[in-house]
């Protein structure tokens, strides 16, 4: 081995900083990348569920706020955590105060350009934070929190349940739509390989800002702390690579 390194001397001092630099260079336009994307995806009308969105957040307008100033003008506060682009927003209910919090600095530009077509309802500016610890929201202050496609890529799924049980008040909602593991092993089992196989080449995750097409999900939620947690697992029509994130997940959880 000393050997060989002594051989190689030359080689491994050009190589090592240049696979840093690489390395350095991937970790700047990665969030970029992502954004753009998912930018390009939405915008192109090719973003999922846009109609179990529809019917999933119909349910927001019966929803009384715990805040006696809003329930006078029969308005909710929502939190909507990974809001991207800003996709779930045209469901929210008119005067609904809407705070959108994303970890991701490069999509404030795309969430202005977004809340300027929100004239029904009150935003504010985008707040950079990890669902990890969302210190600038107070303790249950919020009527429903809304994720959407956002659990499959974050590192710890439990810390974020525990952030959402707090900042909602006393029974308030947690929406939630997420792409999971496949679940019908029996007819889908080629499917669930798949997605392990993908996740263990890591390229999926790779291009997908750490997505995880092999999850479960519905188990950490169910065990949270929810006082009750109405989901159901469906199909999400998507096409070509995406149907290996087919197999999906929605569902409302009360405090
Ligand atoms: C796949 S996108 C989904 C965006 C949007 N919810 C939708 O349905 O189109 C996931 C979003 O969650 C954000 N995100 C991922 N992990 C996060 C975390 N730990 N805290 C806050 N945002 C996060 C990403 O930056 C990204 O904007």
């Amino acid at each position: 081995m000393v050997l060989w390194c002594h051989d190689n001397l030359f080689t491994i001092i050009t190589i090592v900083p240049v696979l840093w630099v690489i390395r350095r260079l991937f970790y700047r336009i990665q969030p970029r990348w992502f954004v753009y994307f998912l930018h390009l995806f939405n915008s192109n009308g090719l973003g999922p569920f846009k109609e179990e969105s529809k019917d999933h957040f119909a349910s927001l307008s019966s929803i009384v706020s715990h805040d006696p100033e809003l329930r006078k003008k029969k308005a909710i506060r929502i939190l909507e955590i990974g809001v991207g682009t800003g996709v779930n927003s045209c469901h929210y209910p008119d005067g609904s105060h809407l705070v959108a919090v994303d970890r991701n600095p490069h999509l404030k530009s795309y969430w202005e350009n977004c809340r300027k077509r929100l004239p029904n309802i009150h935003t504010g500016e985008l707040l950079v934070a990890s669902a990890e610890n969302m210190e600038q929201i107070a303790d249950n202050s919020i009527d429903v929190v809304v994720v959407t496609l956002m659990l499959c890529s974050v590192p710890d799924i439990d810390t974020i349940l525990r952030e959402i049980l707090r900042v909602l008040a006393s029974g308030g909602k947690y929406y939630f739509i997420e792409h999971i593991a496949e679940f019908d092993l029996q007819k889908h089992g080629l499917r669930r390989k798949l997605q392990d196989v993908g996740h263990w080449l890591g390229f999926w995750s790779f291009l997908f800002d750490g997505c995880h097409m092999n999850r479960d999900i519905l188990t950490n939620i169910e065990r949270a702390g929810f006082s009750s947690v109405d989901a159901q697992k469906f199909y999400n029509k998507t096409w070509f690579i995406f149907s290996l994130t087919s197999p999906s997940l929605k569902g409302i959880a009360t405090k």
